[in-house]
Formats: structure tokens, sequence, C-alpha cells
């Protein structure tokens, strides 16, 4: 078989990246830009903000990474982008790069959910074997999907409101931790014992989660020990929420291990590094006996190495898209 060098872009939220992945499963070279940095200071990733360097960005992360593989538009098969959702303004950047480029060398477009270059994280590492169940952790994010085969979703279940991530990163902010709070919370909670009650959300029968009503616990009980004039201990905390939170998560897995009789269970997304949640799916998927990968820090968190990857098997899937295709800030995995 022909080798195929998929070209893929990723500009959904702060990261502007290029990479090029080699019949979906090698990288060649990858790069990424994030604005980390620059959106600390205020708490969040500000949309407007984030486009602008986008701008800037975007043709220095292509030259650079075609540079760093030793190849040319010329070796490209197709154009692998993230056309949503995410941040509009940030998508469009990504999106009008890769369309020129597809233009320009009259190169197939195909078009990534971001999501489903989460999941691909994971053939980075390890061959995907069906039935599988991926946990998709983000912040934006927290859904269970099921495939069948190479790129065959079906979406068994997601949270009702606010995605996992995103009340990681607002319980942290609580406790003071700076943007994104995510991982130092996961350190924290390291160091801590789990002394604070929390309810675990949503113990029902469905594959969905709900994490407001836990981020509402917290800063409430925050809130009531300054009041009564109390310190809290950070450490407890961080390993209270964290330990909850992933309750939440284990339960819906297994639920679905079992019932939908999964050979191969992967994490993907930006909170796929908690390393809680990686020893918590550990040990549940070697009780159940199923097999379980995780894709290596460097491509949990958002680049164009899982979309490049996601990219070749959309594009062995026949999938493709004209100069037409607009970005999306919302759109269900399909
Ligand atoms: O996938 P991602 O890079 O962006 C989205 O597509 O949303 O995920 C970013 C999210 C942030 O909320 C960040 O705090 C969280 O992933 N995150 C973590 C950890 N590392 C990143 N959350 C908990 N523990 C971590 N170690
Ligand atoms: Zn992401």
């Amino acid at each position: 078989m022909k080798d195929i060098y998929i070209l893929g872009i990723e500009s959904s939220c702060d990261e502007t990246s290029a990479s090029i992945v080699k019949n979906g499963t090698i990288e060649i070279s990858t790069v990424v830009s994030s604005q980390i940095d620059i959106h600390k200071t205020y708490g969040g990733v500000v949309p407007e903000i984030a486009s602008r360097h986008h701008v800037k960005n975007i043709t220095i992360v292509l030259e650079e990474c075609l540079e760093k593989a030793h190849l040319t538009m010329n070796d490209i098969d197709a154009i692998a982008i993230t056309y949503g959702p995410g941040l509009i303004g940030s998508l469009l950047i990504g999106l009008e790069a890769a369309k020129t480029l597809a233009f320009i060398y009259q190169k197939p477009l195909i078009p990534v959910h971001h999501i489903a270059g989460h999941i691909y994280a994971n053939s980075l590492v390890k061959e995907l074997e069906f039935p599988l169940l991926a946990v998709v952790v983000s912040g934006g994010h927290t859904e269970l999907v099921e495939m069948q085969d190479h790129y065959k979703f079906k979406k068994l279940g997601g949270t009702l409101d606010d995605a996992i991530g995103e009340c990681y990163d607002k319980v942290a902010r609580v406790i003071g931790l700076e943007y994104p709070g995510g991982p130092k919370l996961d350190n924290l909670a390291e160091k801590g014992t789990i002394t604070y009650k929390l309810p675990i959300p949503l113990k029902d029968d469905s594959y969905n989660f709900s994490f407001s009503g836990l981020k509402s616990a917290v800063i409430n009980l925050v809130h009531n020990e300054e009041q009564r004039g109390h310190t809290i201990n950070k450490e407890d905390l961080a390993a209270s929420f964290q330990n909850t939170a992933i309750q939440a998560i284990t339960s819906k897995v297994k639920k679905a291990i079992v019932d939908r009789n999964i050979k191969h269970v992967i994490l993907a997304g930006g909170v796929a590094a908690n390393k809680g949640l990686r020893k918590a799916m550990e040990d549940l998927t070697s009780s159940l006996n199923v097999d379980f990968s995780v894709p290596p820090f460097k491509y949990c968190t958002d680049n164009a190495t899982m979309i490049a990857s996601a990219g070749f098997y959309a594009y062995k899937d026949g999938r493709r898209a004209d100069l037409r295709l607009n970005s999306k800030s919302q759109d269900e995995l399909k």
C-alpha cells in the first residue's frame, strides 16, 4: 500500500497546531503554539485575543511543520482540518488556511470533528479494537462514545450541563489556582486525603453526567468554611473533589462496558491527562478484563497530530469537504 501523508491543522481554542502523520499512526512532525500564558492573565481563554494570535501564528506553524518533516506540500496526500466544535473565530483561521492550501495545491480537504481527533490520539499509541468505548473528557465535553468500527461513532450519553474540565477549572479558581487549574488541582489532590463530603452527581441508570451540582457544592463549602472563619485544607478539598468527579465517571463507564460488551476502553481529551482518572480507569478496566489505553500527555491537550490521525481514517472512510466547508461552534460527532 502507498504511504498516505496527512497534514492536520487544529485551531479550535487556544492552540495553533500543524502536524504531519503517516498512515494514521506515525507522527512525522508536529508544531504546537500555545497561548496559555497569554490567557492566564484573564483567568480563561478570551476568544477575540485567541483569534488574533491564530492569525499571527498559523503560517509560521505550518511552515515550521513542513520544514521539520523535510517535506513539501507536494508530498501531502490530504489536509485534515478541525471544522468544529470550538471558538468560531479561532476555528475559522485554521479552516481558511486549510482551504487555501487545498485550493492552491489541489489536495482533498478532510473535515475532522475535534472530538474525533481526541479519540484518535489513542491510535498513535495502540491499535483500536472494537467494540470500543471512548471516554471523552475535556474542557468542553464529557461524553461516552461507542465505536463498532473506525469512524463509526455512537454517543451513548454526555453531560447535561458543565463539562468535567470546565468544572475542574472553576473549582481550581475557587481555591486560588491559576488558569488552567485542572492540572494544578490534580497535583494538589495527590497530596491530600479524602475528608470533605461531596455529593456524587447523577447516580442514575443513564450514561449521562452532570457536574454543575458538584461545582456548586464545592463553592458553597468553601464559602461556608470562610464565613465560619475556618481555613480550607486545599489538598484535602482537591482530593475529595477529584475522588467524587472520578467516581461519577467510572460508575457510568463500568455500566457501559458491561451493557455494551466493550473490548477496548480509551480516554480522550484534555482531562485524560488527569493522574487520578488514569489510575481509576486502569483499575476498573483490569478488574473487568478489557483493554485500556490513554494517550501520552502531549497528545491529551489540543494538538494537530490527533487531527491528522483522525483525518487518515476519515479519508479512508471517503469523507471529503469542498471549499464551501464552514466552521461550526457546535456539532454532534458523527
Ligand atoms: O481537550 P482540551 O485541551 O481542550 C478542550 O477541547 O476543551 O482540554 C482542556 C481541559 C482544561 O479544562 C484543563 O484544565 C483540563 O483539560 N486538564 C485537566 C488536566 N490536564 C488538563 N483536568 C484535570 N486534570 C488534569 N491533569
Ligand atoms: Zn480539545
